[in-house]
This record gives C-alpha cells, structure tokens and sequence, in this order.
C-alpha cells in the first residue's frame, strides 16, 4: 500500500516555500509531502523529517537515501521545538502537520488500526512506548471508556458499547481487532436479528468505525500532540513564516481552527486561507481519504 498525500497542489501554493528554505515536515508518513517540498527547496534548503512512527522513517530513509538535505528524526512532532534546538535551527520557514494515521499503518494488520483486518489490538504509531489499545479496553472503569468513545469519536451510543466491553472483557481479555468488532456489533440491537454466529452486513458505516478512530487518539493521545505541535510550530517559525495542518475529522479541525484564532486575536499570526481548503472533485475520485481532509495554513506575523 502506498500512501497518497493529499492536498498536494494546495500545500504547494499556500506554503510556498522557496527556493534555500527550511521546512519541518512534522508528519513523513511515506514521504509524499516532503518530497514535493524537496522539489521546491533547490540545492541550498533544507528539510527536516519527524515521525513518531519508527517505520516511516525507515521507510523515509530508503526513500531520500543520499540526499543532504534532508535529515529525519524519530520524534513526535509535539516535540518539535527541541529536536530543532537539538540541530541548532532556531526558526524555520515553514511547517507541515497532515495528522492522522498513514495508508501504510492502516493496511499493516500487525498495527491493529483497521476493523477490516483481524489483528493485535495495538494502534500505537510509536511501537517504542505506550500501552496498546487492548491495555485500555482491559482496565478503564466503563465510565471512562464511554467518555472517550464519546470525545473522540462523537459516538452517540458510547455507554451502551462501553457496558458491552465491559461484559466482555470479564469473560475473556477483547485482544484482537476482530473480537472488538463482534462485540461493537452485538451491542447493536438491530445485529440480533441477524442469525446467532454470524456477523450482520452493515449497509453504511461500519459500527467499529467510531470506535477505531477513539481508541487510536486516546491511544497516541493525538488531541494533546496536536495542541503542543501547534503551539511549537508556531514558537519555531520565522516572521512570514507558514504553519500548514491537514485534519481529517471535526474534532482535529475544531482545535486547529481554534488555536488559529486564538493567534490571531493575540496578534501572532494571520490567516492565509479563511475558509478549510478542501479537496477538488478529481482528487477525491483518485483518493477517496481525501474526501475528509481540510487545510488551515497560518502565517506568524511576530
Ligand atoms: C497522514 S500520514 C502523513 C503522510 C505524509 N504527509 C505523506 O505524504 O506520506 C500521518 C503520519 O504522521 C505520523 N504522526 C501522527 N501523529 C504524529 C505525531 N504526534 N508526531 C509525529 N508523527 C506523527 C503518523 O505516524 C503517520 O506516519
């Protein structure tokens, strides 16, 4: 599987980074956004590559072997203000954030991102620390469970699933991918029309859906980093220099909008797009995960 970036040519034309410039890309995945930042930055710029990810960057490292201007870190981009001071680059022109999970991870079965695939429930995008998703299934109250199912994934019947994770869980530890799915299932009361050991056919959006997105934020605390990566994007960049993030759902694009305006009413920054960009008709057709994503760029004034 190889990821696609999204919002290719509006990243392009908003950040405009120029020819000598140093860009962050905060977010590598497969490289796609950087390597179209490359094509801009001439001999004399540079790029710099965080993922929390380890196999982006391994991925990364193949992809831009050679190239001297580019140096990749394994860091959260939360953390972005000290790996900068790390490599005694105070302020940069640009960065990029396009959060979120890679095509890559979701189509490892091993990451435990998708329902579709049975697999480990993990979701961890740094496998190098943290507790897997299947840890917080087994020991938050069901209260706990039911907010973050809420919060995160604006799940209307949170309580109802939560309860049923909870029942389950006493009978025997939810592992897999799979036996979280049939559990989300079951404690739909249309799935018991459906003939006893066998699993119903959802016409729309899988039950589980909701469900994956909350437990991988809570899992990566993805809220928390976006907040800190924003705030330190923000302190590392040059006067005129541009912060671009790439959301994909309401409760993302919620903080970005309003840490954005909160720039802008202190006087630090200006909008360069009023309005999300969005992605054209015919980028959809070519990659339907973009359908969801929006852009803010943001530009520091002072
Ligand atoms: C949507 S993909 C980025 C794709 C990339 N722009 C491309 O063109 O291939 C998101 C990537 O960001 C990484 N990521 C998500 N949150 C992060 C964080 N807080 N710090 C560093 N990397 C993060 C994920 O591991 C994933 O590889």
């Amino acid at each position: 599987m190889i990821h696609k970036p999204v919002l290719l040519q509006e990243i392009k034309e908003f950040l405009n980074v120029p020819p000598g410039a140093v860009v962050v890309d905060g977010t590598l995945g497969s490289g796609g956004h950087a390597q179209a930042f490359l094509e801009c930055l001439g001999a004399t710029g540079r790029l710099i590559g965080l993922d929390q990810d380890p196999e982006a960057i391994t991925r990364c490292r193949r992809k831009f072997d050679g190239d001297d201007r580019v140096i990749l870190v394994h860091r959260n981009f939360r953390e972005i203000k000290e790996v900068l001071k790390d490599l005694n680059l105070m302020k940069v022109d640009a960065v990029l954030l396009d959060i979120g999970m890679s095509s890559d991870q979701l189509a490892n079965e091993k990451r435990g991102f998708s329902f579709q695939r049975e697999g480990d429930l993990d979701m961890r995008m740094n496998t190098a620390e943290g507790e897997k998703a299947s840890y917080y299934l087994q020991t938050l109250p069901e209260k706990e469970i039911a907010r973050v199912l809420y919060e995160f994934g604006e799940e209307r019947q949170s309580r109802r699933i939560a309860a049923a994770i909870v029942r389950e869980r006493r009978l025997a530890p939810i592992q897999t991918t799979q036996r979280l799915c049939e559990v989300v299932e079951n404690s739909f009361p249309q799935a018991r029309q459906f003939e006893k050991g066998k699993r119903p056919v959802w016409n729309r959006r899988h039950p589980a859906t909701k469900v994956f997105q909350a437990l991988r934020i809570l899992v990566n605390d993805e809220l928390g980093a976006l907040r800190e990566g924003i705030d330190g994007a923000m302190s590392c960049l040059k006067p005129g220099g541009k912060l671009g993030v790439i959301s994909f759902h309401s409760i993302e694009d919620r903080i970005v909008k309003e840490k954005f305006r909160d720039f802008v009413r202190e006087g630090s920054g200006k909008l360069v797009n009023r309005k999300p960009l969005v992605a054209k008709r015919s980028e959809v057709i070519d990659n339907p995960r973009s359908r969801s994503a929006k852009l803010r760029v943001i530009e520091v004034v002072s």
